[in-house]
C-alpha cells in the first residue's frame, strides 16, 4: 500500500470561515502561542497562521512530549530554533514545561511593551491567546494556566464560546478560548500523521488504512516497541498485513471459526498508539 492512497474527505469552505475567525482572534492579542503536537511537529503546524499573524510574535509550545520520541523532539526543538522560532517543551498532561512557557511570553512581549512604554503606556497587559489543531492539547494547556478545569474546545474552526480575560501571570492575559485551526490535507503523509494521531475524526479517513501504514512505519524505526508491546517476533519477510495478524494472534483477536479479527486489532493498535501505551514515536522526522 502506498501514502499516496490514503485520503481524507474534507470541505474547503471550513478552512474560510477558520481563518476569518482566527483574523478577528488574533487583533485582539500580542502574542501568540501556537501548540503543535511534539509526535508530528511538521503535520500539526498551520501554514495559514503565518499569513494572518500579521508580524505578531509567536510561541510554539510542542506539547505531548511524553508521548513522542525524546530524541527526535531535541532535534526538532534545535531545527526551529535554527530557523529563527522561540519553541518551548512542554507536557500538559503533567504541567511540565509550562512556567518555561510563560517566561517565553513573556520574552517574546518585550519588544510590545518596550513600544508602549515610548508612547507613554505604562500599565497595560500583555495578551496572549493559544492557537492550533484539533486534539493539540490547547485546552489542557488553558485549564492548567487559569487553573481551572472547566474549559473545552469547540473543535470546529470559526466556533468559539464566550470569550474572557484571565490573569495568568504579572501583566500577562490570556484569552480563555483557543483558536482552532485547521491543517491542511492535500498531503496524504500529513492526513495520514493527523489521523493516527486523533487530530481528525474517524469518520472521514478509512481507519484500517490508516492503521497498516502506522504499522508499517513502526516497523521500520521501532520495531523493538512494537515486539515488545504485544510479545511477538518480526522477520525481515513481514508486512504490515502479517504483522497485524501477529498481533491479533497474539491478542486473541479471533471470530468465530478462527478467523483474525481484523477490526479489532486496528483498533487495538490505533488506541494503544495514541494512549502511548505502545512507546514513545514521532512520525515526522526532523
Ligand atoms: P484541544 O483543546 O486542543 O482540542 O485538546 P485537549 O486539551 O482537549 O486535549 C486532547 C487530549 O490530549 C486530551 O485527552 C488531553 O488530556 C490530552 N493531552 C493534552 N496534553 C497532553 C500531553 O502533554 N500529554 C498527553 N499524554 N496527553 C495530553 P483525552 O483522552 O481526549 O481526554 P481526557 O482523557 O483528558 O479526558
Amino acid at each position: 500500500m502506498s501514502i499516496a492512497d490514503f485520503k481524507i474527505q474534507w470541505f474547503p469552505g471550513h478552512m474560510t470561515k477558520a481563518k476569518r475567525m482566527m483574523e478577528s482572534q488574533v487583533k485582539l492579542v500580542d502574542v501568540v502561542v501556537e501548540m503543535l503536537d511534539a509526535r508530528i511537529p511538521r503535520s500539526s503546524t498551520n501554514p495559514m497562521l503565518l499569513e494572518v499573524l500579521g508580524g505578531k510574535p509567536k510561541v510554539i509550545a510542542l506539547n505531548k512530549t511524553d508521548m513522542a520520541d525524546a530524541a527526535q523532539t531535541d532535534l526538532w526543538i534545535d531545527k526551529l530554533k535554527k530557523s529563527g522560532l522561540t519553541v518551548c517543551k512542554v507536557d500538559c498532561a503533567t504541567g511540565k514545561g509550562v512556567k518555561q512557557l510563560i517566561n517565553a511570553v513573556q520574552l517574546a512581549a518585550k519588544p510590545v511593551i518596550d513600544k508602549w512604554l515610548k508612547k507613554g503606556v505604562r500599565n497595560r497587559s500583555v495578551r496572549v491567546m493559544i492557537v492550533g489543531i484539533p486534539n493539540v492539547g490547547k485546552s489542557t494547556l488553558i485549564n492548567r494556566l487559569v487553573g481551572r478545569t472547566k474549559v473545552v474546545a469547540a473543535d470546529k474552526p470559526g466556533v468559539t464560546r464566550g470569550q474572557q480575560w484571565v490573569t495568568i501571570a504579572k501583566g500577562l492575559e490570556l484569552l480563555d478560548t483557543p483558536g482552532v485551526l485547521w491543517p491542511k490535507f492535500e498531503d496524504p503523509e500529513i492526513g495520514f500523521c493527523l489521523a493516527v494521531t486523533g487530530a481528525i475524526k474517524e469518520d472521514v479517513f478509512d481507519r484500517e488504512m490508516a492503521v497498516e501504514l502506522l504499522v508499517e512505519r513502526l516497523m521500520g524505526r521501532y520495531g523493538a516497541e512494537l515486539e515488545a508491546k504485544y510479545g511477538i517476533q518480526l522477520t525481515p519477510e513481514d508486512t504490515d498485513r502479517t504483522v497485524l495478524a501477529k498481533i491479533a494472534t497474539a491478542r486473541g483477536c479471533l471470530k468465530a471459526g478462527g478467523v483474525l479479527d481484523l477490526d479489532k486489532v486496528v483498533q487495538i493498535v490505533l488506541r494503544d498508539f495514541r494512549s502511548g501505551k505502545l512507546g514513545r514515536f514521532t512520525l515526522d522526522e526532523a
